[in-house]
C-alpha cells in the first residue's frame, strides 16, 4: 500500500470516541498518522490513546513552548498530502467557512494547500439547520471533500442524517482522496500559464492564459505521488500540495527552467501558454509619448520566440512529453498539424473560444490528440478531471517506455 502523510484533525463531536478506530484503519493502510486535536475533542477521546495508535505525538494547542519550532504548526501543515476532519463538529465547518484561525486545527486548515476530506458528525436538526447548509455548500465549492454524513440512531437521541461515516468508509474516501501513488518514484515537469514579455519597464506583451489548467496538472501528479516541478509563468494561483514550483516571466526564462529540469524528468507537459513571439527590444526606460513626435506612435518589432515544445521533443533520451493547444478555429486539424511539427507523443487540443472552457476557465473540454490521427473527444469535464485523464495516459506512455 501507498505511504502517504494523513493529518487527521478530531474536533469535538461524541463520534470522536471512533477516532481511535479510524487511525488504526489509516495504519492498516500504510499511511503515516498525526492527530491535532480541537479543545473540546480531548473531552470525548482520549490523546494518550491517539498517540499510541499514530505513533506519533498529538496536538491540541497552537501555544506549544515545548513544541512550537520542533514542529511548527505551519510545518505540520505542509506535511501533509491530506486533511481529514473527522469527526467535523458544526462548530468547526462553520470556523472553516468562515476562515477562522483561533486554535491550532483551524489555523492548520488555513494553512494547508493539501487536499481536505471532512466527515461531519452531528444531532439531525445542527446538519439540517439553514447556517450549516450554507457552510457546507461554501467548502464544497472551495473544493473541500465530504464522507457522509450517514442516516440512522444518534447519540442524542434523536433519528436522522447526522452520523458520522464508519471508520472504514472515511479511509476508503482516504484511499480516493489521496489518489493511486501510480507515479510514485517518477519525476514530472509541468509548465502552466502564460509569459509576459517585456517592452519596457512598465509594459509587457502577454496573453489570458490563468494556469489553472498546467496547476492542475501538477496537482494530480503530485496526488499520485509524482515528484512535480512546475514551472509557472506570473499569476496568483497558489501552487498546489507537494509541488515545487518556480517561478518565470518570459518565455526565455521558462526555456531555461525546463531545460535545466528535464535532463532528470521522465515526463514533461507543456500546459503554459508560451509566447510566441517577443519585442525584439526592451526599452530600459518606460517610452513616452512626448519623447515621439506629435501624434506619432512606436513601431513594435517582434522576433520569435524559441518553440519550447518541439526542441523538448527533440532532444535525446527524452521522456514523454505532451503539448497543449488552444485553437479557435478547426481545432482538431490545426492541433494535429501541430503535433506532427512538433514531434511530441500526445497533444491535447483545446478550444479556447468555447466560454465553458479554456482560459480563466475551471473546466475545460478537450481532444487528446495522438501521433497518427487517432482523437480521443472527451466530454466538458473540470480541470482537475481532465488532468487525471491527461496523468492516465502518461501513465500509458510511461508504462510502455515512451
Ligand atoms: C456531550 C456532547 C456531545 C456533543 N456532540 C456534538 C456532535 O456530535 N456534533 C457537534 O457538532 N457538536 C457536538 N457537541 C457540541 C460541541 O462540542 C461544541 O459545539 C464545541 O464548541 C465544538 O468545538 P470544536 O468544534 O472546536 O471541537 C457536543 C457537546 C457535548 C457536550
Amino acid at each position: 500500500m501507498d505511504h502517504r502523510r494523513v493529518l487527521l484533525a478530531v474536533s469535538g463531536g461524541i463520534a470522536a470516541y471512533k477516532v481511535p478506530e479510524l487511525v488504526r484503519a489509516l495504519r492498516a493502510d500504510g499511511h503515516e498518522v498525526r492527530c491535532v486535536l480541537t479543545r473540546s475533542a480531548a473531552e470525548f477521546v482520549s490523546p494518550l490513546a491517539l498517540q499510541t495508535l499514530s505513533g506519533s505525538r498529538v496536538r491540541a494547542e497552537l501555544f506549544d513552548a515545548e513544541q512550537e519550532g520542533e514542529i511548527d504548526h505551519i510545518a505540520l501543515a505542509d506535511w501533509a498530502d491530506l486533511v481529514v476532519v473527522a469527526p467535523a463538529t458544526a462548530h468547526v465547518l462553520a470556523r472553516m467557512a468562515h476562515g477562522l484561525a483561533d486554535d491550532l486545527v483551524t489555523t492548520l486548515l488555513l494553512a494547508t494547500r493539501a487536499p481536505v476530506l471532512v466527515a461531519p458528525a452531528m444531532n439531525v436538526n445542527m446538519w439540517a439547520h439553514p447556517a450549516t447548509r450554507a457552510n457546507v455548500e461554501s467548502l464544497r465549492g472551495r473544493g473541500v471533500l465530504f464522507v457522509g454524513p450517514a442516516s440512522g440512531p444518534l447519540a442524542c437521541g434523536w433519528e436522522g442524517e447526522g452520523r458520522m461515516a464508519e471508520p472504514a468508509e472515511i479511509a476508503a474516501s482516504v484511499r480516493l482522496a489521496l489518489g493511486p501513488a501510480s507515479l510514485a518514484g517518477r519525476r514530472v515537469v509541468v509548465t502552466a500559464g502564460g509569459t509576459r514579455e517585456p517592452l519596457d519597464t512598465v509594459r509587457a506583451l502577454t496573453n489570458r492564459s490563468s494556469g489553472k489548467m498546467g496547476f492542475a496538472v501538477a496537482a494530480e501528479a503530485a496526488r499520485r505521488g509524482a515528484e512535480v516541478v512546475l514551472v509557472a509563468g506570473p499569476g496568483g494561483l497558489a501552487t498546489p500540495a507537494g509541488v515545487r514550483r518556480l517561478d518565470v516571466e518570459t518565455a526565455l526564462e521558462m526555456r531555461e527552467a525546463v531545460f535545466a529540469e528535464l535532463p532528470r524528468a521522465d515526463a514533461l507537459v507543456m500546459a503554459a501558454a508560451v509566447a510566441d513571439f517577443r519585442p525584439a527590444e526592451r526599452a530600459e526606460h518606460k517610452i513616452k509619448k512626448e519623447d515621439l513626435p506629435e501624434d506619432a506612435a512606436p513601431t513594435l518589432a517582434l522576433v520569435r520566440n524559441p518553440d519550447i515544445l518541439a526542441e523538448a521533443s527533440r532532444r535525446p533520451g527524452r521522456g514523454v512529453v505532451v503539448g497543449f493547444a488552444a485553437e479557435s478555429r478547426d481545432v482538431l486539424a490545426a492541433a494535429q498539424r501541430k503535433l506532427e511539427r512538433k514531434g511530441c507523443d500526445l497533444l491535447v487540443a483545446n478550444d479556447v473560444s468555447r466560454a465553458d472552457a479554456g482560459f480563466d476557465s475551471d473546466s475545460n473540454a478537450v481532444s487528446f490528440v495522438w501521433p497518427g490521427g487517432d482523437v480521443e473527444e472527451l466530454p466538458l469535464l473540470s480541470k482537475s478531471e481532465v488532468a487525471a485523464r491527461l496523468w492516465d495516459r502518461v501513465e500509458k506512455l510511461l508504462g510502455s517506455g515512451a
